[in-house]
């Protein structure tokens, strides 16, 4: 290892002295304490990505780069297969154009002639920036032959034909028609994810289809497409065969970490910055993490350290792409870098299969991913690091041979990931299934008979009916028919629990203020702590802090950007997230239209911050903690430990008895964030049904 990267002549860890890093790294005792994780050699480690084909050159004008796409070739045989099968599974590598050529083919065959084509996505990130590219690629812009639909964005207009959307979105749709009759083919892409949505759109789109056959309606073609997916399982489902699409990638070396790595992140930066003086200046690297804020982290940290060694001819430019981040900002890794400068994207798992960067030709793989699952035991939702899976895995390392041979670094050992799963469980069988249950009972199916791919289990729809009940969506939870509040609940594109704050709080007087509140918690942080001005930022957030908590504090922020003439200087003074600020907006926006449509009465409390918290209970009453004599919270329903999570304005401050928060983060601690301080005795007020679990 060159020790200018990495060790100072103290021996200390040249990280942990220059840069004021989150992550903690240990004083090293001796010079070579930090080295490289060793990585051994790849003799018998054969990627699956082998069958090199032709060098993929550097195309120069997309026209070029769409007909060099593998999925280009077989054009013919998928219209042939299109038109003679109502439904189609097709299997093809990352990259070789499922997402952006197929409905192109499908466009120009004619088939929306009668209805649109629809292609979801897990993830809006991947609607928004293929929808962009596909636009582009037609010479058109967004909105006209091509749109995107997203949570709180709809970019289509009648002129619309081909519309990527969310998986979420074409489910809420189908709740208006389960026939879904606007469509005249959907392809459900990226189907190895297997979200929960995704999962019970397999049901709707199937039974969509053969409803609008027996009823001699327009056909609706269903091609489902994935770059890994189990064709065995889904044939059966579908009942049809898979086709597979000859791939063009590259062998990919794969090289694991010798010994296991105590701290991924270093791990993958001194792989960085190792990579980034053996390898060629124009081979890109992709690092797999797993959230935002390791990611920006990392990102800041590269940045310093390259800004600080750079003596050389050569620079880097760092990206992040994350599902959270702004929509600008998601592009930005596509573009072409100046020469002599090496790419280096940092991303969570959507950059696996979703979306394709071109130039990777190194991968460093922390082996990590980030998953929110449900303890039906507790009733919370938990959002924990993982491992991947060995299909994850394979994908990952198989980003790097893309446009030529190409390099993956896992940190982690060969042996340890002979224990990962071989490919990630379906989200329902570990997801919080409230949402889904209830938008299963809008459209009037029964969750126990409805046709899944995989069916929940038992336990997690219990679960789901029993908040439901509480929720009062359902008559009970013994028998789950929905009730007319619930039915209201369902018209808000929000997790329930967010919907019933908006249903109650015309009762509490404080309708405008929830619109708000609501808005402000669906998107994602509006705090900027710069590492480097974390001082000057506390203090500019200090302004808003509310000695209720983080809900008010939220709202007073809020508040304020929306009276702020001059929102760009205000929040760039103030530390705050502009972009986060503005959908915040946006939100606000949709759900009082929702909300007048629904007839629900506008009122406003003012400063009377209890009517507001009162009407936080009225949904969030499962998040409810006390505060225990050796100083720390248990949950009222499920009794777990836990703590205040430092990011909280009631951090550090006097502890008060009982609080509300809005999620549960498990680290290494289970940790509350958002909170509220509430009164115990508005819990048996508000949600009559807790009074038994107070005691
Ligand atoms: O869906 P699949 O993984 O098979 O491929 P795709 O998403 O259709 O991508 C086909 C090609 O388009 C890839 O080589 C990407 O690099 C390129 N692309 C791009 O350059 N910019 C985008 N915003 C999206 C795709
Ligand atoms: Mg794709």
């Amino acid at each position: 290892m060159d020790s200018k990267y990495m060790i100072n002549s103290n021996g200390n860890s040249g990280l942990a002295s220059v840069f004021p890093v989150k992550r903690k790294i240990e004083p090293m005792k001796e010079q070579n304490a930090i080295k490289k994780p060793n990585y051994t050699p790849p003799k018998q480690q054969q990627s699956p990505y082998k069958n090199n084909v032709l060098a993929n050159n550097k195309r120069n004008s997309i026209d070029q780069d769409r007909k060099a796409l593998p999925v280009y070739n077989c054009r013919q045989r998928i219209l042939k297969e299109v038109e003679a099968n109502d439904t189609l599974l097709i299997m093809g590598e990352t990259g070789s154009g499922k997402t952006t050529q197929i409905p192109q083919f499908l466009l120009q065959a004619g088939y929306a002639s009668n209805g649109i084509i629809g292609i979801t996505q897990p993830r809006r990130v991947a609607a928004i920036t293929i929808a962009k590219r596909v636009a582009q690629e037609l010479s058109s812009n967004i909105g006209d032959t091509v749109g995107y639909t997203v949570r709180f964005e709809d970019t289509t207009t009648e002129r619309t034909r081909i519309r990527y959307l969310t998986d979420g979105i074409l489910l809420r749709e189908a709740i208006g028609d389960r026939l879904l009759r606007k469509y005249a083919a959907i392809m459900l892409d990226e189907a190895h994810e297997r979200t929960v949505n995704a999962d019970v759109l397999f049901g709707i789109v199937k039974e969509a289809q053969q409803e609008r056959r027996k009823h001699k309606m327009p056909k609706l073609k269903i091609i489902i497409t994935s770059a890994t997916m189990d064709i065995d399982h889904f044939g059966s489902y579908f009942n049809v065969k898979g086709m597979y699409l000859e791939g063009r990638t590259h062998p990919v070396r794969v090289m694991h970490a010798k010994e296991p790595q105590d701290d991924y992140i270093h791990a993958a930066l001194v792989t960085l910055f190792d990579i980034h003086r053996h390898e060629p200046i124009n081979h890109d690297v992709l690092i797999f993490l797993t959230g935002q804020e390791e990611i920006e982290a990392l990102a800041q940290q590269i940045r310093q350290l390259a800004r600080i060694n750079n003596s050389g001819p050569s620079d880097v430019r760092v990206f992040t792409l994350y599902a959270q981040l702004a929509q600008g900002k998601q592009l930005e890794c596509f573009l072409p870098v100046p020469a002599n400068t090496r790419k280096i994207v940092l991303a969570t798992n959507i950059a696996e299969t979703s979306i394709t960067i071109p130039g990777i030709r190194c991968v460093i793989d922390c082996g990590y991913v980030k998953e929110k699952s449900f303890n039906p035991s507790s009733g919370l939702d938990i959002l924990k690091t993982v491992r991947i899976s060995q299909a994850q895995a394979w994908q990952r390392s198989g980003r790097a041979g893309r446009d030529a041979p190409g390099k993956c670094y896992r940190t982690y050992t060969k042996n340890s990931m002979e224990f990962f799963r071989v490919a990630a469980q379906p989200e329902i069988l570990r997801a919080n299934l409230t949402s889904t249950v209830l938008q299963l009972l809008a459209l009037g199916i029964d969750c126990t008979s409805f046709d899944f791919i995989d069916p929940p289990q038992q336990e997690g729809v219990q679960a789901a009916y029993k908040a439901l009940e509480q929720l009062g969506a359902i008559k009970s939870a013994t028998v789950p028919s929905i009730t007319s509040s619930g039915r209201l609940m369902a018209q808000y594109p929000l997790d329930p629990r967010y919907a019933k704050l908006l249903l109650s709080a015309p009762t509490f007087g404080c309708m405008e203020e929830m619109l708000s509140l609501v808005a402000a918690l669906s998107s994602d942080n509006v705090f900027i702590g710069h590492a480097d001005k974390s001082e000057l930022a506390a203090l500019a957030h200090a302004k808003f802090q509310s000695k209720h908590g983080d809900h008010l504090t939220l709202l007073n922020v809020f508040t304020t950007f929306q009276k702020t003439e001059k929102p760009k200087i205000w929040c760039h003074d103030n530390f705050l997230n502009i972009r986060n600020l503005t959908y915040a907006r946006n939100v606000r926006n949709q759900l009082a239209e929702i909300s007048s449509r629904v007839g629900l009465v506008s009122n406003s409390c003012g400063d009377n911050s209890d009517a507001v918290k009162k009407c936080l209970l009225t949904g969030l009453f499962d998040n409810i903690a006390m505060l225990q004599k050796e100083g720390h919270y248990l949950t009222l329903s499920g009794r777990v430990k836990a703590k205040i999570h430092p990011s909280s304005v009631l951090h550090g401050k006097y502890k008060p008895q009982c609080i509300l928060f809005t999620e549960m983060v498990k680290t290494e601690h289970n940790f509350l964030r958002q909170v509220t301080e509430i009164s115990i005795e508005w819990i048996e007020e508000v949600v009559p049904s807790m009074k038994y679990i107070i005691k």
